[in-house]
């Protein structure tokens, strides 16, 4: 198979370990897993999703769409790439149409038991030889590997958000990971146009220990007064060259899964750096979790 467009990868599907990866199940259809599904159908696999609702991977497929659209528009994709993308994107009402998958990524909400019990059960399901990969942000891949029967065949890819732009997938290797599933991983994310970089599977891998003490650290200074929001935002933009100020960075990964993950890692490390700051808990327990709420940090209602 080679990609369908000069777009969609470099290295692409010829990469060595990986080749034998055609078909690719991805659970979860929110952020992460829609935009995994994107560059993954966007380089020729054939990729099934599967939501904990049809309704919720509605609302992906039309995302991608979007997002597609917008590359035809401007002359960066032609029309022919765009549907041969979203016809490689299927349902899967349930985890059993997984069975003949050769790589499954997990992309469900930050919550250990809800992916331990999805792994428990792909573990009955899935042939074998199927690698199994979880984008978490957080949580150790060896405790969720400890469910199933194929610790060695099982890794983290993290992928950042938006997927389709960012160029970094993380490869994290459990205490069990074998070389040769690290090495499939990390041909697979090169097949997909990323950069790879293996981390140590310590909850936060590389990006999150040191991006998630900043997102936090900036709702703290919100909260203690020092500047508004935009000001805050404005001063890390122009002052230091973000492409995005802290607190619209939080407002896009998502209140939710920012606080999810900042709890995780405090319960690891006890360290203060990861405490989540008060104002973070009553904006999330109010449903305001981001941009894809409608409202955070910022109101998005108007738009
Ligand atoms: N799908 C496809 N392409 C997209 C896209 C999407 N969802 N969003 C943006 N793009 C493309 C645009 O089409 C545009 O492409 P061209 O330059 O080829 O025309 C390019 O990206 C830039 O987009 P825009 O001009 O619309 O907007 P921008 O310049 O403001 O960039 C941004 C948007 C790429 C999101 C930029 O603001 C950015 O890099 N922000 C920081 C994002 C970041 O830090 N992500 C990591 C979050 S942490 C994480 O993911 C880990 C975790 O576990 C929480
Ligand atoms: P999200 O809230 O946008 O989407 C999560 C999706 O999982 C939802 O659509 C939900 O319906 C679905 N889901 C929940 N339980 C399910 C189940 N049992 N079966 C099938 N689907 C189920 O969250 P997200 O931002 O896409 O995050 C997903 C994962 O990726 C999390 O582990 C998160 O930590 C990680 N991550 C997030 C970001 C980010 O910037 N948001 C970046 C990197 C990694």
């Amino acid at each position: 198979m080679t990609p369908m467009t000069e777009e969609a990868t470099g290295a692409a599907i010829s990469a060595g370990a990986s080749k034998d990866i055609k078909k690719v199940g991805i659970v979860g259809c929110g952020l992460m897993g829609r935009g995994i599904a994107q560059v993954a159908a966007q380089t020729g696999y054939t990729v099934l999703t599967h939501e904990q609702d049809k309704k919720f991977f509605d609302n992906g497929i039309g995302a991608i769409t979007k997002s597609l659209d917008k590359r035809v528009a401007k002359g960066k994709l032609d029309e022919d790439t765009k549907n041969k993308t979203l016809s490689n994107i299927s349902f899967a009402a349930s985890l059993s149409d997984f069975a003949d998958c050769d790589f499954v990524i997990e992309a469900v909400t930050e919550n250990i038991e809800v992916k331990k019990a999805i792994f428990k059960e792909l573990d009955g399901v899935c042939k074998p030889s199927c690698i199994f990969a979880s984008n978490t942000s957080s949580i150790p891949i060896s405790d969720m590997a400890a469910v199933t029967n194929r610790r060695d065949k099982f890794v983290g890819t993290h992928f950042f958000n938006p997927v389709p732009v960012m160029k970094l997938v993380e490869i994290v290797r459990s205490i069990d990971t074998s070389d040769e599933t690290v090495e499939i991983a990390m041909d697979f994310g090169k097949a997909l146009g990323k950069k790879t970089v293996e981390a140590k599977d310590t909850p936060g891998f590389i990006v999150n220990v040191l991006l998630v003490p900043y997102l936090l650290d900036a709702v703290r200074q919100l909260e203690n007064g020092l500047a508004t929001a935009k000001e805050i935002d404005d001063a890390m933009v122009f002052g230091c060259g973000h492409p995005m100020g802290p607190l619209t960075l939080l407002d896009f990964v998502g209140l939710d899964t920012t606080l999810f993950i900042a709890d995780i890692m405090f319960e690891e490390f006890k360290s203060v750096h990861y405490a989540a700051p008060p104002l973070l808990r009553r904006l999330v327990t109010a449903g305001y979790n981001g941009k894809k709420a409608g409202r955070g940090v910022y109101d998005y209602s108007a738009k």
